[in-house]
């Protein structure tokens, strides 16, 4: 990549020094986007649906987490969350008046295959009339087989710490593609694999809400194992269908490069969020590194006990499309930080560390603005994540990235006529794909964007308190409102193009958080 200016606007300032943590693209320019770029919208199946026992769904592993004390803010469930159960044919209709191209949803393993017995035929008749409806209304349904709501009932048999689940999830991805393959072309296996094992089964901070280190890892081998195997089964039924997987990804940075203990701190984060599922999937092995780390905090016979000769072999079969999520990096180092950033959600039962073998390793703000969950808001990373995502796996390996998340949470003000005028959020798109630009701009093959998300909805453990829709929903009445944000993205996915950013909106960004009193 050409080097960026380090002086862009207002945003440009970093704990890392020589790196600035803003795009390259100044806000001001007006920038095209290739020819044929998609541009989608994202959502997942437990955060809108609703209709949570109707038509012979049963409890997801979600469900069941959020009857939990403590275990999300306030309480909420997905029982009722946007109802798009019953209204995803007007959601749709909202979609294309957007001039959405794609849409990413996913299919409740739950709702398919309740407590993963049979198939139940209301389930995967919902899926088969959303296709439908969106092939009604030319947009392209991008379809998701796992976005974090295991059936209550396999975890109840071990969840993914159980090697079964990886088969029982290939039986399913079979299942959905029987009913829905005959018209969806694109499938990604799972979501974000990182937040259904670590954050999950380490962590403790989603569903199911356990906090073991042995459980996390062989949760993550497993996920890996389903994810070969259905994309394996997927390519035996569709050799030409796009089949993918999507991962969330981050850009991790020493607090002082010159420091080795910082830099050791960095490369366990980067090795145990991002290289612990890149590896596998695109070079068929765990990372040497992370081996290493792991056998050093006595966890190498758990790697023994779950990865079974041909298990990489599997994981590694071959996609077409990297989907990539990104929301922010982090600088990091073995020192304590003067403050800490409050990212996770406030809920009172306790979680620990998601990471098996970073002991130690802390988080230090940086002066950047931060979204309404204190996520700092760096999209120069995103120009990184993708140059380096491209460099080091996918381009001799010819797979397009899409990015299939990014967005943000801000504390919208509802006007007295009902808008919402989110320049925060729009300012937050708007640098994002400025950076997305940087990367194309450098060589890498980025194909589309998927907004996260098209909805307000259900953001898993902070409930219903923080919203991330460019198309806001009352809760009370189920009423739609597309915000400033979704005006003006409907725009650029219908031009191409993105206007320039208007200082004001810039401004609507917070104030880098070091300088908040
Ligand atoms: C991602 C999830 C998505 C949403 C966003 C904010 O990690 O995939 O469901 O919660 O974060």
């Amino acid at each position: 990549m050409t080097p960026r200016p380090t002086t862009t606007h207002p945003l440009t300032s970093s704990a890392v020094p020589g790196v600035p943590l803003t795009a390259a693209t100044p806000h001001d320019a007006t920038v095209r986007m290739p020819d044929g770029f998609l541009w989608g919208a994202a959502t997942a199946a437990y955060q809108i649906e609703g209709a949570a026992h109707v038509d012979g769904r049963t409890d997801s592993i979600w469900d069941a987490f959020a009857r939990v004390p403590g275990a999300v803010v306030d309480g909420d469930d997905g029982e009722v969350a946007c109802d798009h159960y019953h209204r995803y044919a007007d959601d749709v209709a909202l979609m294309a008046g957007l001039g959405l191209g794609t849409y990413r949803f996913s299919t409740s393993w739950s709702r398919v295959r309740p407590d993963g017995g049979p198939v139940n035929p209301k389930g995967i008749d919902f899926y088969s009339r959303l296709v439908d409806e969106l092939l009604d209304h030319e947009i392209l349904p991008w379809v998701t087989l796992y976005h974090w709501d295991l059936p209550q009932a396999l975890e109840e048999h071990g969840g993914w710490t159980n090697r079964d689940t990886a088969y029982r999830f290939a039986e399913y991805a079979a299942d959905v593609h029987d009913a829905l393959g005959d018209r969806v072309g694109v499938w990604t296996t799972l979501n974000e694999p990182w937040c259904s094992s670590f954050l999950s089964y380490t962590a403790g901070a989603h569903a199911p809400g356990r906090r073991s280190r042995e459980a996390g890892l062989s949760a993550a081998h497993h996920l890996m194992l389903g994810h070969g195997l259905a994309t394996a089964e997927l390519r035996r039924r569709a050799p030409s269908a796009n089949l993918g997987i999507t991962l969330n990804l981050t850009v991790t940075d020493p607090v002082d490069p010159a420091d080795e203990r910082d830099r050791d701190a960095a490369r366990r984060i980067d090795a145990q969020f991002n290289r612990v599922f890149l590896d596998p999937i695109l070079r068929g092995a765990y990372p040497a590194d992370l081996l290493t780390d792991l056998a050093e905090v006595g966890l190498d016979g758990v790697i023994d006990d779950v990865v079974h000769d041909g298990d990489l072999a599997v994981i590694s079969t071959p996609i077409d499309t990297l989907g990539v999520n990104y929301y922010h990096g982090e600088a990091v180092s073995y020192q304590t930080p003067d403050r800490e950033l409050h990212g996770s959600a406030p809920v009172s039962r306790p979680t620990s560390s998601p990471y098996p073998a970073a002991d130690g390793v802390q988080v230090h703000p940086r002066p950047l603005p931060v979204t309404a969950q204190d996520w700092e808001v760096q999209p120069e990373g995103l120009a990184r994540l993708l140059v380096r995502v491209h460099e080091e796996y996918t381009a001799e390996r010819g797979i397009a990235l899409y990015v299939t998340e990014n967005g943000a949470a801000y504390d919208d003000v509802v006007a007295e006529d009902g808008s919402v005028d989110d320049q925060d959020r729009l300012a937050f798109v708007d640098l994002h794909l400025r950076a997305i630009h940087d990367a194309i701009t450098a060589g890498v093959d980025v194909r589309g964007y998927f907004a996260w998300s098209l909805l307000d909805n259900y953001e898993w453990a902070w409930g219903y308190s923080k919203r991330f829709g460019v198309v806001r929903v009352d809760y009370e009445t189920q009423e739609r409102t597309v915000k400033a944000s979704g005006k003006w993205y409907a725009d650029v996915a219908r031009d191409g193009v993105i206007p320039p950013l208007p200082d004001a909106s810039l401004a609507a960004l917070n104030p880098p958080s070091d300088t908040q009193e």
